[in-house]
């Protein structure tokens, strides 16, 4: 039986385009980065540490605990290497189990057929060994196994995040084309913003990218505000390590913030619901709503401040020819509006985005789902630095 001390690999998946910046938060962790992957980050730690990546990562979606890895070609030779695993160590014979994978070998057709016979011998297992078995089906929120068979390569792991963690527990109202929590937190990383200087979002939606900056800006680890997850239903979780952790992460808030975030959107539905999620997220108390057209939104003459946008991408024709004004606006109000700021647009509409005329400085490339994405940033300096350039724009 593995203690919660003994180290392993750990997977910790994230979203496409969002790797690099996941490599980034598990270094400044203090974890080794053992492989950089399209889909995640493979580094080391013990069963124990996953505790603090689940608690404090902003961009991973979950943190799997490597159990095993072995060849097999067919669904009877994984059965049969499965049931060699003394899973009586790991989980409860009355708890309640679920196996998630991801499989492409040549001898099954439907991973879920996978999943069903991982499912059968860890049960058949404990049924052996313990004379009881754990329940099993579809749901996340208990005991998740993650299978990796790829070929004849299989890796079994524990998922001890169980939901990902992008289901941070506080969007409760989404409203249109909301981000997901993971990658707007990825991308205020993109654009360096870290509390010093104003941080201005416009066209909020349901608050997304407010909600994240102000958890960054206060040194807020994002698992503070769920209470459930995979690791807690494993034998090996430490219930009083988990709560020294919850502890720690509190004592390392932000006492006083005295940052400066706003949110606006032309919807008061979608205010409405922003403030509603950012209160579930107990920081409605430090962003300033406003209810207006983005023309509109307050711009504080300060140092060092950003402004970011997530217009619609509009990919039907109707719509996109009204777009079109709507990003040559952008581009107006950040030349009169928004001086010495660093200016970003998040879209999926790559011709829109050159409706904006000004030129980029750097040029991001995410996924919104399947939905190839770019982050474009414009320095809007004048003076001593070099001027913006309204110029045909490049994305
Ligand atoms: C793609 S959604 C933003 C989603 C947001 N990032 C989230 O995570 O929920 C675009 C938002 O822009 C708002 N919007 C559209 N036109 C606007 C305008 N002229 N001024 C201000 N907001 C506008 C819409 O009401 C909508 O909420």
């Amino acid at each position: 039986m593995i203690n919660n001390t003994e180290l392993s690999r750990i997977l910790v998946t994230c979203a496409k385009g969002i790797a690099p910046y996941l490599k980034n938060e598990i270094s400044a962790l203090g974890f080794p980065i053992l492989e950089e992957k399209t889909l995640g980050i493979f580094t080391q730690g013990s069963f124990n540490d996953t505790i603090g990546l689940n608690m404090q990562l902003r961009t991973g979606l979950r943190v799997l605990y490597l159990l095993d890895e072995f060849s097999a070609y067919t669904p009877d030779e994984l059965y049969d290497r499965l049931i060699q695993i003394n899973w009586e160590d790991y989980i409860h014979k009355d708890g309640y189990i679920s196996v998630t994978s991801s499989v492409s070998t040549d001898s099954i057709k439907d991973s879920r057929f996978a999943n069903l016979k991982c499912k059968d011998a860890i049960v058949d297992r404990i049924q052996q060994k313990c004379g009881a078995r754990p329940d099993s089906g579809p749901d996340r929120d208990k005991a998740v196994i993650f299978l990796y068979w790829k070929d004849d390569i299989c890796a079994v792991f524990l998922d001890t995040t169980g939901e990902p963690l992008s289901k941070r527990g506080y969007r409760k109202i989404p409203m249109k084309a909301p981000m997901q929590e993971t990658l707007a937190a990825a991308v205020i990383l993109a654009t360096g913003w870290d509390g010093n200087g104003p941080f201005i979002n416009p066209m909020c939606g349901s608050g997304t990218l407010a909600i994240e900056a102000a958890f960054i800006a206060l040194n807020k680890a994002p698992g503070l505000l769920r209470h459930n997850f995979g690791f807690m239903h494993f034998k090996q979780y430490d219930k009083e390590h988990y709560q020294s952790i919850r502890r720690d992460l509190r004592s390392k808030m932000k006492k006083t913030p005295d940052f400066d975030i706003w949110a606006t959107d032309i919807d008061p539905g979608a205010v409405s619901a922003a403030q509603k999620n950012a209160n579930t997220a107990g920081v409605e108390h430090l962003i300033n709503f406003q209810v207006c057209d983005f023309t509109g939104t307050p711009v504080p003459e300060r140092e060092g401040g950003i402004i970011v946008l997530n217009p619609e991408y509009g990919f039907r024709l109707n719509e996109e020819k009204g777009l079109a004004g709507v990003y040559k606006g952008i581009g107006d109000f950040f030349k009169t509006n928004c001086t010495n700021y660093k200016g970003y647009i998040f879209t999926g509409n790559l011709s829109l985005a050159k409706k904006v005329g000004l030129k980029t400085s750097r040029r991001l490339i995410f996924y919104n789902g399947s939905i190839e994405c770019r982050l474009l940033e414009y320095e809007l300096y004048t003076g001593t630095k070099k001027p913006y350039k309204t110029e045909k724009a490049d994305p």
